[in-house]
C-alpha cells in the first residue's frame, strides 16, 4: 500500500516546554490509523503540525512522497488533508449550512451570488450519509454538542479529502451515531482514503482501526498492527505500566435517601420524571442523545426552569430557581460542554479551580492565598493534571487536562449531590480510573452522584442503579446486578 503521509523527526516546543521530541508517524492509503497516548502526550499538536496550524521546530513532512512545508491550514486542505478538530469549530450564530460551507461558499461564477439552494441540498446529503437529519437553516448554537460535531464531520467529508484526521470525533456522540460514523469511515477506507483516528475509547480502536501508533510524553513509542496486538500491550505502551482493572471495585455503604425527584417536567424535553438517590449511591443515567439526560441535570441545577414537579433534599422540599440556589443546597454540576459552561479558558488553572470554591477559600470576602494554593496543589496532584504550573492558562492545556480541571473545580466544594455529565469524555485511560477512584472516595464520604454517560461500559462499571431515558421519559430503572448493555439499549431505543 502506498504511503500518503510520512512525518519524521518532528519536534516542537511551546516556550520552554518540549512537547514533541523526534516523533515519526506514517499513514498509508486505505487504512484507519489510531493515534493514542495519555492526555497531553502530544497527539493534537502533531496533527496540528501536519495541518499547518502550528509550525514545526524540526523534522520533515512528506505528502505522497513529496516533501512539503505546511504554513497554513488552507495549504493542507489543498493537498487533500481534512481535519476534524478536538475543539469544535462550529460558529453558534451561523446556520448549519453556513457552518458547512464556511470560507468556501458556492457562488454563481464570480458574481458573489450564493447558490443557496445547492448548498442546502449538499448539506442535507452529507448529513444524511451520517444518518443525521437537520434543517440546514437551523442556528448551530441551538443544537446539542453531538449534533454540532456531526456538522463538523459532514464538512470534512464534503471536502473529499484523501487524508482525513479525526481528533476525538466520537467524544460527544452516542452509540447510534458512532455506528453511522464508522460505516462512513469504512466506506472511505474502501475508497482508499487514509484516516488518522484519535480516541481514548479502547473499544473503538479495536472495532475500526488497522494500525495504531502510540505517543508518550511527546515521544514516539511504536506502531502496532491491531490484529496482532491486545489491550494490555497498548495500555502498557501508553502509560508505561500495567493498569489492572479498568473499573475499581466499589464497596460503598449506601445510606438513606438524599435526593428525591417527583414528577418533574421542563415543558420542553423531559416530562414526569421521578426517581430518588441515596447517600453514597452512584445513579447512572443512560439514554440516547436528545433523550433528556442532560435536561434532568440542567433542571435540577436551576439552569432550566421546571413547569411542574418537586425536588426534595434529605426529606425537605427545596426550591431551585437558579444555579446559585442549587450550589447553596450543596448540588454541584460538572457539565458536558466544558467550553461554554465549565471553564474560563483565558484564566489559569489556579483561578479556574478557585473560582467555584471562593466561599470555602475566603474569610469576609478575602481569599486566603495559602488555602487557595493548597487546594490547587491538591487537585493538580490528585487528578494528575499535566500543566507546567498552576499559572498556565487553561486554554493551552490539552483537551483531557481541561476536563480534569473542570472536575477539580467541583471537588473542592464537597457537594451533597454531584451531577456529572460525561465525566470522562476525552480523558485517557489512566485518568479515567483516577476519576472513578475519586467518585468512590466521594461516595464513601456520603456524596450522592448522578452520572450521565454515553459509554455503557462506564455506566455498567460504576453505577449502583441505572436510569434509562427515552424521548424525555424515564424508560427503565435497573439495579446493577440485573443491568446489561443489551437491556439498556433496548430500553433506550423505546423497547418495552
Ligand atoms: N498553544 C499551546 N501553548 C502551550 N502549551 C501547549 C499549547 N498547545 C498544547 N500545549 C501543551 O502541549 C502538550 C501536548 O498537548 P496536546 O494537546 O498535543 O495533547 P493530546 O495528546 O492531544 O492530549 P489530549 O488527549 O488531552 O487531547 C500539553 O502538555 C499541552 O499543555
Ligand atoms: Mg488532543
Amino acid at each position: 500500500m502506498s504511503t500518503l503521509i510520512e512525518m519524521t523527526g518532528i519536534s516542537k516546543s511551546f516556550g520552554k516546554v518540549n512537547v514533541l521530541k523526534n516523533v515519526s508517524f506514517s499513514l498509508k492509503k486505505g487504512e484507519i490509523h489510531a493515534l493514542m497516548g495519555e492526555n497531553g502526550a502530544g497527539k493534537s499538536t502533531l496533527m496540528k503540525i501536519l495541518t499547518g496550524i502550528y509550525p514545526k521546530d524540526a523534522g520533515t513532512i512528506r505528502v505522497r512522497g513529496q516533501e512539503v512545508e505546511m504554513n497554513h491550514p488552507k495549504e493542507a486542505e489543498q493537498m487533500g488533508i481534512a481535519v476534524i478538530h478536538q475543539e469544535l469549530n462550529i460558529i453558534p450564530q451561523l446556520t448549519v449550512m453556513e457552518n458547512m460551507f464556511l470560507g468556501r461558499d458556492l457562488c454563481y461564477g464570480r458574481t458573489g451570488i450564493l447558490r443557496t439552494r445547492e448548498m442546502k441540498k449538499k448539506t442535507r446529503e452529507y448529513l444524511a450519509q451520517l444518518g443525521v437529519h437537520l434543517d440546514p437553516d437551523t442556528e448551530a448554537g441551538t443544537l446539542s454538542i453531538g449534533q454540532q460535531q456531526m456538522i463538523e464531520i459532514a464538512r470534512a467529508l464534503s471536502l473529499n479529502a484523501e487524508v482525513l484526521i479525526m481528533d476525538e470525533p466520537t467524544a460527544a456522540l452516542t452509540d447510534r451515531e458512532i455506528e453511522a460514523l464508522f460505516k462512513v469511515m469504512k466506506g472511505l477506507r474502501a475508497r482508499g482514503v487514509g484516516i488518522v483516528y484519535v480516541s481514548h475509547r479502547m473499544e473503538e480502536i479495536f472495532a475500526i482501526c488497522d494500525r495504531i501508533s502510540v505517543l508518550r510524553d511527546g515521544m514516539f513509542v511504536g506502531t502496532e498492527i491491531i490484529k496482532e496486538t491486545d489491550l494490555e500491550t497498548i495500555v502498557r505502551m501508553m502509560v508505561g505500566r500495567q493498569l489492572g482493572d479498568r473499573f475499581p471495585e466499589r464497596s460503598v455503604q449506601i445510606g438513606e435517601e438524599r435526593l428525591r425527584v417527583e414528577n418533574i417536567s421542563d415543558g420542553k424535553v423531559i416530562s414526569d420524571i421521578s426517581f430518588s438517590a441515596r447517600r453514597g449511591e452512584v445513579l447512572g443515567i443512560a439514554g440516547l442523545m436528545g433523550s433528556g439526560r442532560t435536561e434532568i441535570a440542567r433542571t435540577l441545577f436551576g439552569i432550566e426552569g421546571k413547569t411542574s414537579g418537586k425536588v426534595f433534599l434529605d426529606g425537605e422540599e427545596i426550591r431551585i430557581r437558579k444555579p446559585d440556589d442549587a450550589i447553596a443546597h450543596g448540588i454541584a454540576f460538572v457539565t458536558e460542554d466544558r467550553k461554554s459552561q465549565g471553564l474560563v479558558l483565558e484564566l489559569s488553572v489556579r483561578e479556574n479551580i478557585a473560582l467555584t470554591n471562593l466561599e470555602a477559600l475566603s474569610k469576609n470576602g478575602i481569599i486566603s492565598p495559602a488555602k487557595e494554593a493548597q487546594l490547587v496543589r491538591d487537585m493538580i496532584e490528585r487528578l494528575n493534571i499535566k500543566t507546567s504550573s498552576s499559572e498556565q492558562t487553561v486554554k493551552s492545556l490539552s483537551g483531557g487536562n481541561q476536563q480534569k480541571v473542570v472536575f477539580g473545580k467541583w471537588l473542592g466544594i464537597k457537594p451533597k449531590v454531584l451531577i456529572l455529565d460525561e465525566p470522562t469524555r476525552g480523558v485517557d485511560i489512566g485518568a479515567k480510573k483516577e476519576i472513578y477512584n475519586i467518585m468512590n472516595q466521594l461516595t464513601a464520604e456520603g456524596v450522592t452522584i448522578l452520572m450521565i454517560s454515553s459509554e455503557l461500559p462506564e455506566i455498567l462499571g460504576m453505577s449502583d442503579r441505572i436510569l434509562v431515558m427515552h424521548e424525555g421519559k424515564l424508560a427503565a430503572v435497573m439495579d446493577k446486578t440485573q443491568a446489561t448493555q443489551e437491556k439498556i439499549m433496548h430500553a433506550a431505543t423505546g423497547g418495552k
